[in-house]
């Protein structure tokens, strides 16, 4: 039910009488219709009938999913809206499936939560509806595959782990998965993410997956995540609050990239897509990545390690340098990289920067369209100086403020000419209560928009 609009006759219901009743319009506001017998009907507030996008929708249907969450088949009356029905029905099966996602570890977690959804409308609209119910199924499975991998532990989801994982649903969706173990690290000069693993007894791992379209690629694209399975900071140990216990999921932007990437082959996206996920826990221990050590990158760069815990920027270092040996048109990072983002944009908003305009301007689009907002930072060269050192090429960590911008120039001096963007998820891989789309916990931010970056994509 729209703003100044009247419920459906056949509820029996005035404007009055559900105003009455506390029910507003708007989105997020929601009324229980109960009756002895029959399904349970919930008028869901739809905001303002010309405003509504594809987002307004999705969280319509978030909020009206949670508000009854014992009953497991939902049906949804699709509104007749100024908008395609494709679109319409993606969004309101991702807001569905989204807001019902529970984080299960085994077999005898929670049991699903959603069994059925079904939309109805009009025949004439049918053949676009199912157009759209599919794509949705499709990235709801990446992002709820996001949020799992997000969501395990890192004592059980090691970078072997995730290897496995990669190999498995990589085989499944049509992608060439190869891992790179630690001997082939040590040949290969990755010395960022050789580093930072010293400290672990976990081996590292780096994931290469390529997406191959049917004919001659549109474009190509080479993505790169931060996987750090456990982030402790390495020998500058972060303290034991409770932000801290949410660092296993200093990987969702590698998590972000593998679930995107088992969508592009049903889609049909048309460009050729790389990923690097670079893969390790970040330990302290005696033999563990010491301040004021010095480390060499792929590629020959040194750098001095002030602090240990700066070690996201390490990792993706080697593989930003491989991105750039290959034919690229773009490179794209996401990562968990900066507390500074967090407090900058908070948990809804994730922080862009990169050293092209075009680039820049594909990931905000993408950004919009499955609303997982972003918002540019500049990629101030003012501030280069702050990553100096005397001894080594740079040094991992800038000064106390702008701390997202130094950690982007950071990774700017390993990308070469390439046109790159970079994606700071650290406020928005994590919800702290249900909001819009996401739930509490885990958001899966990053996957949508890195399947919707790919099918669009433009050298
Ligand atoms: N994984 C963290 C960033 C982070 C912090 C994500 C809080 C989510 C919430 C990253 O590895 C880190 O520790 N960054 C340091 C960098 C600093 C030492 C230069 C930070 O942001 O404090
Ligand atoms: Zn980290
Ligand atoms: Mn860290």
């Amino acid at each position: 039910m729209f703003e100044g609009e009247e419920p459906p006759a056949h509820l029996g219901y005035s404007t009055d009488r559900v105003k009455e009743l506390g029910f507003t319009s708007k989105v997020g506001s929601t009324l229980q219709l109960v009756t002895p017998e029959g399904p349970v009907v919930v008028l869901t507030g739809g905001g303002q009938r010309e405003e509504v996008d594809t987002a307004q929708v999705r969280d319509a249907v978030a909020v009206f999913a949670r508000a009854v969450p014992k009953q497991t088949h939902l049906a949804l009356a699709l509104p007749a809206l100024d908008l395609d029905d494709d679109g319409v029905a993606s969004a309101a099966l991702e807001g569905a499936a989204l807001a019902r996602y529970v984080y299960r570890i085994g077999e005898d977690g929670p049991e699903a939560k959603l069994d059925q959804f079904v939309v109805v409308a009009d025949s004439a609209r049918h053949e676009a509806v199912r157009t759209g119910l599919d794509r949705g199924e499709v990235l709801v499975r990446a992002t709820k595959l996001a949020r799992d991998l997000a969501g395990t532990p890192g004592g059980i989801l090691t970078a072997t782990r995730i290897g496995e994982v990669a190999e498995d649903v990589g085989a499944k969706t049509g992608l060439e998965v190869e891992i790179f173990v630690e001997d082939q690290l040590v040949e290969m000069g990755c010395g960022g993410l050789l580093g930072v693993n010293l400290g672990s007894v976990e081996p590292p791992v780096m994931v290469k997956l390529v997406y191959r379209p049917e004919g001659e690629p549109t474009g190509r694209l080479t993505l790169v995540g931060k996987g750090i399975m456990y982030d402790a900071g390495g020998l500058a140990l972060k303290p034991g609050d409770e932000v801290h216990a949410t660092m296993k999921n200093d990987m969702t932007g590698a998590a972000a990239i593998l679930a995107a990437m088992t969508a592009l082959r049903e889609l049909g996206c048309t460009a050729q897509v790389t990923g690097y996920l670079m893969c390790t826990d970040n330990m302290p221990d005696a033999t563990a990545l010491k301040m004021g050590d010095i480390i060499v990158m792929r590629g020959g760069k040194t750098v001095e390690v002030i602090n240990t815990d700066a070690e996201g920027r390490l990792v993706m270092a080697d593989a930003l340098v491989l991105a750039t040996e290959e034919p690229v048109d773009a490179i794209v990072d996401i990562a968990t990289l900066t507390g500074a983002c967090l407090r900058t944009f908070g948990t809804e908003i994730a922080g862009i920067i990169g050293n092209n305009a075009g680039v820049l301007d594909q990931v905000r689009a993408a950004a919009d369209r499955v609303d997982e907002p972003v918002w540019e930072l500049p990629l101030a060269r003012r501030y280069r100086r702050e990553l100096k050192s005397e001894i080594a090429d740079l040094r991992n960590m800038g000064g106390i403020n702008a701390g997202s911008i130094t950690a982007a120039l950071f990774l700017e001096e390993f990308v070469g000419d390439v046109p790159w963007a970079h994606i700071d998820i650290a406020g928005t891989a994590q919800s702290p209560s249900a909001e819009k789309w996401p739930n509490k916990g885990t958001t899966g931010f990053g996957t949508r928009l890195l399947i919707d970056l790919a099918l669009n994509f433009r050298a």
